[in-house]
């Protein structure tokens, strides 16, 4: 159950495309292939960011901000020449990746015991209040051993498998005491692939708190004395790093080292969710489609009748005044296509829609087809920014051709605000977020040079892009209406009940966020705890389910309304659908009370402004996903009548 949930839908799609590797055959994706090292080799040790992490007696976010892992109140030991950053994607530093060298000396197969690191100066109780407060908030390291994760062993309740987590504990509390972790055993699973020829497959590393009362070695190490608890009152004794490193032989090949570490947490969550969703989306298509078939069938072959008997008894008041009181659809005909209100700013956000759209689509397939393995580490935030980048041409295409539908006038505003609006509120937030974290001394901001990155690459591709697009899209034939719009507006009828537009909104809203919000607090938990996501294919089969979820409501509401005479469909359907994203910022305000407790006010605000600017992208998504759905519909059914 467990492998099938994790692999089936991308292995049935590489299957499908032909290119499955045969299995144990040596194929690697561009980045990721095996590091061979002889007997003795130095096998170097990579230091990444410190992160929140959800251990398993305390599962709660308690802070939202990464430290460098050299910041210095930590006093971790430093490599004899000065730590240096490791070449990283933009991807990379942009999920939050700070990863740099480290003294630490491991020899391929030769293990170590007890070996001295360093030793800190005196450790001052400043840096001891800020260390304590870290462990208090489950803080966990993260090292990298050619290219894994350091992890720790733990083993699922729920299935009874063991299996890979990564990172391990800065320290933990004991009978209300903080202890600091300053000895850490290293295990390393190599693997023999030939003759001389060794390959790391798995790390694991256990820490320990070990306060020695001189210089250790030997078997010092694994005698704990007592452990190290720094005092927040006064000038605590220095305290000397240690480690020991464990080679052990392991018949897993380097292709499958990973297998490991992509542990689904309780797999039949997923399962319940996609079947739930996948009733939903039945029911939903049932009933659209019956509304499609039948009623509309109905109603067509009725106008069409109704208008051949006008012809015949022309003058005849008693069959006009018969369709006049037949209320439906077809009486708006003369308004259904009149411009809505604003057409500038829906076609801006509906030509985001369409880029975010693409963006998302193509991601995860892209790391459906394992192109985004963890592995490649940073794969999946660089193919987000170039992805997001090329499609900003589809932006202005979408959002210039809808602009001229609506009889749009003011083009150059059409073009200029399609790449400029959105993405310059989302960079403003993010912008806003890192001078917070910023100021708050923490390191995981995001250094200003790579902003710089993002705006340039904003400014030289996308923009320019986008432009070309709104260009194409505006040298394109306007796309026509069936029916002509009467000079008149007609009055529309008042209606109520559930077809007002906040009960309308918050009714059909949830039906989309059912779909995906299983997969969603996955994602949710794996952003804040700096976790890599990896149930693409889980997350491929929901985004199909939100979609056809949004469009089939919006149609159905659409329909609805059109029966009302109600003939505003246009800014109706964006926000009928794009109302999911309502109940997104309120699962991420649940998951606050439930699973968050912050213990700084600067966590909060740095969440719920990550929180807001998700929910806007997904309102943007799921709102154009209604518009075109519902425009595809208008404009077929109003195809279909003949209209004199
Ligand atoms: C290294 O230590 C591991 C774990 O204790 C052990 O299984 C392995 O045999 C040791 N290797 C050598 C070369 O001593």
């Amino acid at each position: 159950m467990r492998d099938l949930s994790l692999h089936w839908p991308g292995a049935a799609l590489v299957a499908l495309l032909a290119v499955a590797p045969a299995p144990g055959a040596a194929f690697y994706f561009p980045g990721v292939a095996p590091t061979s090292y002889k007997k003795g080799d130095l096998v170097p040790l990579y230091v990444n960011h410190l992160t929140p992490a959800d251990s398993a007696n305390d599962p709660k976010l308690r802070s939202v901000f990464s430290f460098d892992y050299y910041h210095p109140p930590f006093h971790f030991c430093q490599p004899d020449n000065g730590p240096e950053y490791v070449r990283e994607s933009l991807g990379s530093i942009l999920f939050g990746d700070r990863i740099q060298t480290s003294p630490f000396e491991l020899k391929m197969v030769e293990n170590q015991t007890c070996r001295v690191l360093c030793s800190t100066e005196k450790f001052p109780q400043r840096d001891a209040l800020f260390v304590n407060s870290r462990i208090y908030q489950d803080y966990d390291m993260n090292w990298l051993i050619d290219g894994l994760p350091a992890a720790q062993h733990l083993s699922d309740p729920s299935t009874d498998t063991a299996f890979y987590s990564p990172g391990f504990a800065l320290g933990q509390v004991q009978d209300e005491n903080p202890e600091f972790n300053n000895h850490y055993d290293i295990y390393i699973d190599y693997h023999e692939a030939g003759p001389d020829n060794f390959r790391v497959v798995g790390v694991l590393v256990e820490p320990r708190s070990n306060q020695y009362p001189s210089t250790p070695s030997g078997n010092d190490c694994n005698s704990i004395d007592r452990p190290v608890i720094l005092s927040e009152s006064e000038d605590n004794d220095p305290v000397i790093f240690t480690y020991s490193v464990y080679w052990r032989p392991s018949p897993t090949p380097f292709a499958t080292r990973w297998d490991k570490y992509l542990h689904v947490e309780d797999p039949k969550i997923h399962w319940f969710s996609l079947i739930n969703s996948a009733i939903i989306v039945i029911f939903l298509i049932g009933m659209v489609s019956t509304i499609l078939v039948r009623t509309l069938k109905k109603d067509i072959a009725r106008y069409n009748r109704l208008d051949q008997l006008a012809l015949d008894d022309f003058g005849d008041g008693a069959v006009e005044d018969g369709v006049q009181e037949d209320s439906g659809w077809k009486l708006v005909h003369g308004d259904v296509f009149r411009p809505p209100k604003n057409p500038l700013f829906l076609a801006v956000l509906v030509g985001n829609g369409a880029q975010l759209f693409m963006m998302v689509g193509l991601t995860i397939a892209f790391a459906l087809l394992g192109f985004l393995s963890p592995s490649n580490r940073g794969a999946l935030g660089t193919v987000i920014i170039v992805f997001y980048t090329l499609f900003g041409f589809i932006g202005g295409y979408v959002s210039s051709r809808v602009y001229k539908f609506f009889h749009g006038e003011s083009w150059k505003l059409c073009f200029f605000y399609t790449p400029l609006a959105l993405p310059s509120i989302v960079f403003s937030v993010f912008f806003l977020l890192n001078l917070f974290v910023w100021g708050r001394g923490a390191s995981g901001a995001v250094p200003f040079t790579t902003m710089l990155i993002l705006v340039i690459i904003w400014f030289v591709i996308s923009i320019p892009l986008s432009f070309a697009g709104s260009w194409l899209g505006f040298k394109q034939p306007v796309i026509e209406a069936p029916v002509r719009t009467n000079q008149i507006p007609r009055q529309i009828p008042p209606s109520g009940g559930y077809l007002r537009p906040l009960p309308s909104m918050a009714l059909s809203g949830i039906l989309p966020f059912g779909a995906i919000f299983v997969e969603l607090y996955f994602i949710l938990k794996s952003i804040w705890f700096s976790k890599v996501y990896y149930m693409f294919g889980f997350l491929f089969i929901c985004y199909g389910l939100m979609i056809m979820t949004s469009a089939a409501v919006t149609v159905l509401m659409v329909y609805f309304l059109l029966c009302a005479e109600n003939y505003h469909w246009q800014w109706r359907s964006f926000f009928t659908a794009g109302a999911s994203a309502l109940y997104v910022f309120a699962s991420a305000l649940l998951y606050w009370v439930k699973d968050v407790s912050f213990l700084s006010w600067t966590s909060g605000v740095v969440y719920l402004g990550y929180s807001l600017l998700l929910s806007l992208l997904f309102f943007v998504l799921t709102g154009t996903i209604g518009f075109f759905a519902s425009g595809l519909f208008v404009l077929k059914i109003y195809r279909s009548i003949k209209v004199d």
